[in-house]
């Protein structure tokens, strides 16, 4: 996510906000920037692509004066991350600035209207339709122009605006993502977390959905998107700093496990047309392609091969295409078959992956058509693939992938219901169906989350077991892969995902008296199945841990521990089943006293084959 600080008081703002942006650097991003408005109302704009340390070399030689600021780490999820999309992005006559977290789904119908109003655009972000919009509508009250733009704006966003006209002020509103108020004497703080300013104040409040702050050297007022006024209550951040990162979460993972809802709603968000229909220009390839291709080859490694292996359901289902999925280190040993008419997609949170980097590079070579689905713009497999269509759940810190994972779910059904799209194989009423079921995903996360107590409550119970099993069928099937795995890497416990009816060909010889067994038993057609598999392994002994959906009382009398989702269509269950599994894994590892964050022997990004 992005970093975002504001300031308003009698320091040097260009300080405090430098300050502040490094405090903000553990979120990850790839360039920076600064706006400060000088005392004769020149607004001065400096930013860089790459790390703080460029932006600050560069202000070391120039400094810029004035005690109001707005300052911006950009992780980029619109355009490569160069110095023209850094931020703050600004008006036609420079006179506005603005950082902005989020994305702005009409970003494009509000370019287009822009130009055709004579406004020249400058970079390839969507934030800087805001600057454009705020010259628009500025008549000398900041607030209710940014009031006016916000009711324009679709999407996720927290926006920083500041105006060479306003000595005095400055301007933040948000709508789903976090904006934090830092309450000073005589000088008044905006941040994306409290960290932005916890070495100048602890004193801060809380900006709400759709409300739109006015941050003025002598106090701070809020409003609602009408102007209205709003009280709100302000509170001690008692946080050290380490804690204040990671949101008052013991670990990032426990926070990224939070921010799944953001993570789902940003990677589909911007990328349905007005009629509800995809548009996925992303994957640069002409309905004439999309039409031509034969198969589809996903290569990847660990989650994300388990975010291919769902990816393959849903293509196999919507498309009538041929689907293999591939580990990525396998891949180009096998001499594979692929050529012109195959989509290779190469999935990868880091983008660096050195087993996914060499596999492209062997499809490519075989004139394979290469898309990469990865959350990093600008890697190494976005650079070297054709195409790349970004997830956008935000830099993970954490080693164990969650939001990022629960993202590349969204863009390989993104991905199926595209190809199904273009291709006719689905009408454009299923297609728009199907669109609506993946919309209503993250406030279904959303209530997964609000239900995890009995989950974090099962750890201690779990942490001495020697060996856990996972089953699942169809696409349960890739989700018993990824909890396993999640067990493995945070707990490091023994733990295995099956096909739930592969059990009687030899794993059941595995159970023993209380081995706990979770079961991902989400509705489906082969429920029935999976009861019965339920019941083999509870008559040898397992304990039998089962995610099963709202209402569905089949499975009920043969397990030990049930957790309940809410309904979805069958295709989407991975979406909520994983996350018990991440909450599980991440408890135990807890009870067990690990390191949730670097789990030994594991890095983030494995850039060595
Ligand atoms: C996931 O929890 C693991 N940390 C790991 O399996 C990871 O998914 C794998 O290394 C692939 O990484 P990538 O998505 O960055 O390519």
């Amino acid at each position: 996510m992005c970093g975002i600080v504001g300031y308003v008081g009698a320091g040097a703002g260009m300080d405090v906000v430098l300050e502040g942006l490094r405090r903000l650097e553990y979120r990850g991003y790839d360039s920076a920037g600064v706006a400060v408005l000088s005392d004769d109302g020149v607004l001065q704009v400096e930013r860089r692509a790459g790390k703080l340390a460029n932006l600050e070399k560069v202000l070391g030689d120039r400094p810029l004066a004035g005690s109001l600021a707005i300052g911006h780490t950009r992780w980029a999820t619109h355009g490569p991350p160069t110095d023209r999309n850094a931020h703050p992005q600004v008006d036609c006559g420079n006179r506005v600035a603005v950082v902005h977290n989020g994305t702005i789904e009409n970003f494009e119908a509000l370019v287009a209207g822009l130009e055709a109003r004579g406004h020249e655009r400058r970079s390839d972000t969507d934030t800087e339709v805001v600057a454009h919009l705020v010259e628009e509508r500025y008549d000398g009250d900041l607030a209710a122009a940014v009031r006016g733009v916000c009711r324009d704006l679709e999407g996720s966003f927290v926006l920083v605006v500041a105006h060479a006209d306003e000595p005095d002020l400055v301007i933040g509103a948000r709508r789903n993502l976090p904006l934090v108020i830092g309450l000073g004497e005589g000088e008044n703080f905006l941040g994306s977390d409290v960290t932005a300013f916890i070495g100048h104040t602890r004193e801060a409040r809380i900006v709400d959905q759709d409300q739109v702050v006015e941050l003025r050297r002598g106090g701070v007022t809020v409003t609602d998107l009408d102007g209205t006024v709003v009280d709100g209550e302000s509170f001690h951040v008692d946080w050290d700093t380490a804690a204040a990162e990671k949101g008052g979460y013991e670990f990032f993972m426990l926070k990224e496990i939070q921010e799944q809802p953001d993570a789902v709603r940003d990677t589909i968000g911007g990328r349905l047309t007005a009629e509800g229909l995809l548009h996925l220009d992303e994957l640069a390839m002409s309905d004439e392609d999309i039409r031509g291709i034969e198969q589809v080859v996903i290569i990847a490694c660990g989650s994300s091969y388990h975010s291919g292996l769902v990816g393959r359901y849903a293509i196999e289902r919507w498309c009538r295409l041929p689907v293999h999925v591939e580990m990525a280190s396998e891949f180009r040993y096998r001499d594979p078959v692929v050529g012109r008419n195959t989509l290779v997609v190469a999935i990868s949170q880091s983008g660096e992956t050195a087993d996914t980097l060499e596999a492209l590079r062997h499809a490519r070579a075989q004139k394979a058509w290469v898309l990469a689905v990865t959350n990093t713009v600008g890697s190494t497999v976005s650079r070297e693939s054709d195409a790349a269509l970004y997830t956008r759940s935000g830099p993970e810190v954490a080693v164990a992938s969650t939001k990022a994972v629960i993202a590349q779910l969204a863009a390989m059904y993104l991905v199926g219901l595209y190809l199904a799209q273009v291709r006719g194989t689905r009408d454009p009423d299923e297609v728009r169906a199907h669109l609506r079921d993946l919309q209503s995903i993250p406030d279904l996360v959303t209530e997964v989350l609000s239900r995890m107590e009995p989950v974090r409550a099962l750890a201690g119970e779990l942490a001495d077991a020697p060996r856990v099993l996972f089953l699942g069928r169809h696409v349960g099937y890739p989700m018993a892969l990824e909890g396993a795995l999640k067990l493995k890497e945070l707990a490091y416990i023994s733990a295995e995902g099956f096909p739930a009816g592969e059990i009687k060909h030899g794993p059941i010889a595995l159970i023993e008296e209380g081995t706990p067994v979770v079961v991902l038993a989400a509705r489906h057609a082969l429920s029935a199945k999976l009861v019965n598999n339920v019941q083999e392994v509870r008559a040898r002994g397992a304990r039998t841990i089962v995610i099963a959906t709202d209402g569905d009382e089949s499975v009920t009398p043969y397990a030990d521990n049930i957790i309940r989702i809410p309904d979805t269509k069958s295709l989407l269950t991975p979406l909520l089943t994983i996350v018990p599994m991440q909450v599980l894994s991440a408890a135990v590892a807890m009870a067990k006293g690990l390191d949730v964050d670097q789990p030994r022997n594991l890095a983030k990004s494995v850039t060595v084959e």
